[in-house]
């Protein structure tokens, strides 16, 4: 049998994936949140040092429920979607209420949090806990729709919900972590929207884009 999809992708990390970003080292569920929620529509290069910052500031979800909201959003000032910020200060003060100050570990309690959609719930799940859950982000949507040939725009909810069944039949049996990591690295590094380094990608010998030739046209874009 050759290496399955998640070995492809795990071994390509151990060589080439992100492993010193300020939220890996620790990595704890709290900072994967914080994180995840700056990254949402903001670049990794500029999270870099907002994160940083505030993680000083707000160490722990403890300190981050019992702030102002006015000094969390000066925090959060240059980062833009304001209601990010907001969310993630109602979510902390849920979460002393409700939860002791913890996260949950599963993604309907996760889901159930201000600003916690189903992808960054699955990012927390298997990037903070090490638990297998899949994510779908807008990198991860690319790999798929190439590697496996899916037609039709992603936003379109028949093609989310083959994405998503992908996403969750191609988990390792391990590793989740790093899996989710890798699966965004891939995608961020190698399939690119526009000049995907193919020769350089571990899933290329059975990519059915690759293969036919279609990269550019998958995964399609929103119907005019
Ligand atoms: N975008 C969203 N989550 C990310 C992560 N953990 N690393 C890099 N880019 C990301």
């Amino acid at each position: 049998m050759p290496p399955s999809y998640a070995d492809r992708l795990l071994t390509w990390f151990d060589d080439h994936g992100r492993k010193h970003l300020p939220w890996q080292q620790p990595r704890t569920p709290y900072r994967v949140w914080v994180s995840e929620i700056m990254l949402q529509q903001t670049q990794v290069t500029v999270v870099v040092d907002y994160f940083t910052r505030f993680m000083t500031r707000f160490p722990s979800v403890e300190s981050l429920a019992s702030a102002q909201v006015d000094d969390v959003l000066s925090l959060w000032a240059g980062l833009g979607y304001y209601a990010r910020g907001r969310n993630l200060h109602k979510a902390a003060q849920v979460l002393c209420e409700q939860h002791a100050g913890k996260l949950p570990a599963d993604l309907a309690g996760l889901e159930a949090l201000p600003g916690i959609g189903r992808s960054t719930a699955g990012a927390i799940v298997s990037m903070g806990f090490d638990q297998p859950a899949p994510i779908l982000d807008g990198n991860v949507k690319r790999v798929l729709a190439r590697h496996a040939g899916i037609d039709g725009w992603p936003g379109r909810s028949a093609v989310a919900r083959q994405l998503w069944a992908l996403a969750e039949d191609r988990l390792p049996s391990g590793r989740f972590a790093d899996y989710s990591q890798a699966s965004m690295d891939l995608g961020a590094t190698v399939c690119t929207r526009h000049a995907p380094a193919c020769h350089a990608c571990p899933l290329n010998a059975d990519c059915v884009a690759h293969r036919s030739h279609r990269t550019h046209e998958l995964p399609a874009p929103k119907p005019k």
